[in-house]
């Protein structure tokens, strides 16, 4: 009677150790997939080449409806700090007039409780939260992304 309960506590013990086991041999597998890393961590990797950025005329399409439009444009040596914006002395009005940049959407002078405002909005205003410059760069990863409307 007592070695039977031996027996099984051992087959208990080696049961919970095989469990313990079993997430090792889930990272096996997920380490087949291609890490973005090529070297061996010790190795060091040349750098990758420097993509320029991308600056069409008339700007970029937009990839999905609400998408903050893409930055055509330079950004270095635009500053934004507390005290001042260099992006707005050419997308706020009335300056935009005069240097001919879209102003920026009447959606930037709308604070969180809905209240229309005449200077831009506190949540809106570090642009490069949403708007960014693109490069023309290759997909790390390839993708399949639809928008809504491409999906319908
Ligand atoms: C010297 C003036 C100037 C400054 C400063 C400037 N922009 Fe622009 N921006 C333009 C002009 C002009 C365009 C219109 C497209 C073009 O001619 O490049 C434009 C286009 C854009 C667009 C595309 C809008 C659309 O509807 O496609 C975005 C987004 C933008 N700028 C964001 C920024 C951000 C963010 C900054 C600050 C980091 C900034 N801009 C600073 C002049 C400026
Ligand atoms: C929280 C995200 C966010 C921030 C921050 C933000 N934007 Fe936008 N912006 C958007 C989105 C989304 C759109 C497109 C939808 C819309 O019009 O609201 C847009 C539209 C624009 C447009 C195109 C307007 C048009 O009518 O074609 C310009 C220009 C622009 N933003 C400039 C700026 C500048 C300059 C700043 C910084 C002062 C800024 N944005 C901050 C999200 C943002």
């Amino acid at each position: 009677m007592r070695s039977r309960s031996l027996l099984a506590a051992v087959a208990l013990a080696m049961a919970v150790a095989l469990a313990g086991l079993l997430p090792g041999e889930a990272q096996d597998k997920s380490a087949a997939v291609k890490p973005l890393r090529e070297l061996p961590l010790a190795e060091e990797a040349a750098p990758p080449d420097i993509t320029r950025q991308s600056v069409p005329a008339g700007g970029f399409e937009r990839a999905y409806r609400q998408q903050p439009p893409l930055i055509p444009h330079k950004v270095e040596g635009y500053q934004v700090s507390v005290d001042n914006n260099a992006c707005m002395s050419c997308h706020d009005w009335p300056g935009n007039t005069k240097v001919g940049a879209p102003k920026i959407s009447e959606t930037h002078y709308v604070d969180r409780q809905g209240v229309r405002l005449d200077k831009v909005a506190g949540t809106r205003y570090f642009c490069q939260q949403c708007h960014v410059p693109q490069a023309d760069a290759k997909p790390l990863v390839s993708n399949v992304f639809q928008n809504a409307t491409q999906a319908k």
